[in-house]
């Protein structure tokens, strides 16, 4: 092979993104391959706006260069120019065809597509494997940062214990917008969304799912487990207010959107007998001077901790289309070092092995790392109830939280400027199936007078 010759269907942010880095500095990836990458079809219905298939040539060949341009993505995967089928359609159907058709057709394949490997990847990385093809994803999580390879080589050696991150750079942008300048929530979405960071339906950024995608995807690797996209608790970010910001910020604290996968060991931080594994997604307290706490706008941070070699923190944009090509544009020349050397091999989530022990059966490794529920989890919490301003609540709700073992940290109360003020407080570490049940007598007290805001608290590892 003298050139490594792809396809890309579909020229979204991203696939526009590689198409033009490829155009504008592909020199720099061909020099580390050894070989060009040239890109020798394209597949959109759309360019700039514009229906691709009324375009005259002299209008989509500045947009396209000397690729060939089809409005059907199969067109690409079908074509025998192609030796790799990027796939940046996004979504499910025809994405999830799509990848199957290139792999069954012998080309290795690239996607940036989070939400269709979370869902549907066991059975994709499933058939690479069976045609000892590449599927390479390191664009699906965390933008450019390159944290599949790091998760997948770089801590080869070490056990991870967990991975905590902020992995949406939409609610990531949102919430430092609302910190920074209290502004409104829905201002601050339309303006991540002119940026191209937002999802299509950014309710996946908003409400979670997009993280949990990419948590799923971090956790096969670095636990060795098959995606478990269904067992992640899944919380998004659109009750948060401003109040709780700056309440946050008085306690030392800000407030940031996690991806959490965390193993407990027997007897462990999760309150319960089993070791396990919870995958959440959802706001949290993260102390304000964290370094995780200073990543702003749509910057992405993970602290992966990890024995012997301890905690590491990996950071950068996490959206946006150049962001999310340089990643794929290194798969490409991953790919390209793979084909050049002749390697079989392919670089594939695990199936369902739990990697830690080998000479455990296969059976006991799979059952040895079972997902825990979010009422197995065992943190501090943030609460913000509102309350009658009147004599002895602030007694009715210690004697509550006592009842249930409930040890308070910290107690906020300003003066009151209405009717209802709010008590803002910050419990000790305790398991939430116990918080909960506090929470529902909490809220049956005739004193409170509206919903309980509940804000878990994540102290990064220290626990
Ligand atoms: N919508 C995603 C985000 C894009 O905001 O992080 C990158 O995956």
């Amino acid at each position: 092979m003298k050139t490594l010759k792809v396809g890309i269907c579909g020229l979204g942010t991203v696939g526009g993104g590689v198409l033009s880095l490829l155009r504008r500095g592909g020199a720099e990836p061909a020099r580390r391959l050894g070989m060009p990458v040239k890109v020798v079809h394209v597949a959109s219905r759309s360019l700039n706006g514009e229906p691709v298939a009324s375009m005259p040539q002299s209008k989509a060949r500045p947009l396209v260069g000397a690729a060939k341009l089809s409005t059907d993505p199969f067109a690409v995967v079908d074509d025998p120019q192609v030796d790799v089928v990027v796939e940046t359609l996004g979504g499910f159907d025809p994405a999830r065809q799509l990848v199957a058709r290139a792999l069954e057709a012998g080309k290795h394949v690239v996607t940036a597509n989070k939400a269709l490997l979370a869902e549907h990847g066991n059975e994709l990385f499933e058939l690479a494997r069976q045609k000892n093809l590449q599927l390479a994803y390191e664009a699906a999580v965390g933008g450019g940062i390159p944290l599949i390879k790091v998760l997948r080589e770089g801590l080869a050696a070490n056990r991870i214990d967990y991975i905590a991150g902020i992995i949406n750079g939409t609610g990531n942008y949102i919430l430092s917008a609302m910190a920074a300048g209290h502004r409104p929530f829905a201002e601050v979405l339309k303006e991540a969304q002119d940026r191209g960071y937002a999802e299509a339906d950014p309710a996946f950024d908003i409400e979670g799912t997009d993280a949990a995608h990419k948590l799923t995807i971090m956790a096969a690797i670095a636990f060795g487990i098959p995606l478990r996209f269904n067992e992640v608790y899944i919380e998004g970010i659109s009750r948060i207010t401003p109040e709780d910001i700056a309440y946050a910020g008085e306690l030392g604290y800000r407030i940031k959107h996690l991806g959490i996968a965390r193993r407990s060991a027997a007897g462990g931080a999760a309150g319960g007998d089993a070791e396990g594994l919870s995958m959440r997604v959802h706001p949290a307290l993260v102390p304000a001077s964290a370094l995780l706490a200073q990543i702003d706008g749509i910057g992405n941070g993970v602290l992966v901790g990890a024995s012997p070699l301890g905690p590491t923190l990996y950071n950068g944009p996490g959206a946006g289309g150049d962001a999310t090509a340089s990643a794929v544009v290194a798969d490409l020349v991953d790919i390209g070092r793979d084909v050049m050397s002749g390697a079989t091999r392919p670089r594939l989530p695990p199936l369902g092995r739990y990697e830690v022990d080998e000479s455990l059966p296969q059976a006991e490794r799979d059952a040895s790392l079972p997902s825990l529920g979010i009422e197995d989890i065992e943190t501090e919490y943030y609460l913000r109830i509102p309350v009658q301003d009147k004599l002895g609540v602030m007694a009715r709700i210690s004697s509550v939280l006592e009842a249930h073992a409930i040890s308070i940290e910290a107690v906020i109360q300003k003066e009151a400027l209405s009717d209802t003020v709010p008590i803002v407080l910050l419990t000790h570490r305790v398991p939430e199936h116990r918080l909960n049940d506090a929470l529902t007598a909490l809220q049956s007290l005739p004193e409170v007078q509206g919903n309980i805001t509940r804000i878990r608290v994540e102290n990064l590892g220290s626990e």
